[in-house]
């Protein structure tokens, strides 16, 4: 539930994440393969398919959720993944996955990673084995531990303070040691929206013109592409999916 600030913007610590609707999530946007998933799926393990299998040690998933294909494309090039993720409901299902394997609907999730990518280790609970949860906030990242951090539809969905969401963004890249690589994607353009006929969540409309000014001065390699509005998903109220890879400058 969304408490919200009467008059003002809703920040992060006004939306209350313990209460992600998980099922409901699922359901409207992993229960199967959306077109927008291809297209996102495409990017990242282009992405991925730059780093030898096995040759990142650690790798962060930023504001994991329940999603769990993010972490799958991580599994060939990284030696252990963490995914940080505040909302004890979507910590809950993290572990139950990891714990009893996944659910059958991300079958065709993993299917189309391992196509696109061949180095992914063959099931979906292989590929998830190297997953670590780390319950937690942007907060609790210590800078520079990682080589590689990966961000889904986090900074523009998680409060309606565009300082706060570039400042999500800063976290983002200084996750990463100076020179290490970053892949994202955000909803463009989402105003505040709701899961099934729950509260509305705080967001903050971005495009690739904002995206690049809050990267640029951040990253080297910076690269912005998008993905065209998915129709079959519920109406969020966005315009497409942005999608981004950029490195942490060496010496940064
Ligand atoms: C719209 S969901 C996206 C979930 C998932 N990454 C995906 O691809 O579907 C936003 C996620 O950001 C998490 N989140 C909220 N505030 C955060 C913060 N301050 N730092 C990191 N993650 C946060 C939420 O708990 C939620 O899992």
């Amino acid at each position: 539930m969304t408490r919200g600030r009467p008059g003002g913007v809703r920040h992060n610590r006004d939306a209350d994440w313990d209460a992600w609707p998980v099922a409901d999530y699922l359901a409207e946007n992993y229960r199967e393969l959306h077109p927008v998933d291809i297209g996102v799926i495409r990017h990242h393990s282009a992405f991925y398919r730059r780093f030898a299998p096995g040759s990142l040690a650690r790798s962060l998933e930023f504001g994991a959720g329940p999603n769990l294909y993010p972490l799958m494309l991580a599994a060939a090039a990284s030696r252990q993944i963490d995914a940080l993720e505040p909302s004890s409901a979507n910590v809950d299902y993290l572990r139950d996955q990891l714990a009893r394997g996944p659910d059958d609907s991300w079958d065709a999730f993993h299917a189309l990673c391992r196509r696109l990518d061949p180095a992914l280790p063959g099931t979906p609970a292989e590929a998830l084995a190297r997953v670590r949860i780390v319950p937690g906030d942007a907060d609790d990242v210590l800078a520079g531990s990682y080589d590689l951090a990966s961000m889904n539809f986090v900074a523009e969905s998680v409060t309606e303070d565009f300082t706060e969401a570039a400042a999500l963004c800063a976290a983002f890249v200084r996750s990463v040691r100076p020179g290490g690589h970053l892949v994202a994607s955000f909803m463009e353009r989402m105003p505040t929206y709701r899961i099934g006929t729950g509260p509305a969540w705080p967001a903050c409309p971005m495009d690739a013109d904002v995206l690049r000014s809050v990267f640029a001065p951040l990253t080297d390699s910076l690269r912005i592409d998008r993905v065209a509005k998915d129709r079959t998903l519920p109406e969020y109220g966005d315009t497409g999916v942005l999608l981004l890879t950029a490195r942490r400058p060496e010496g940064a």
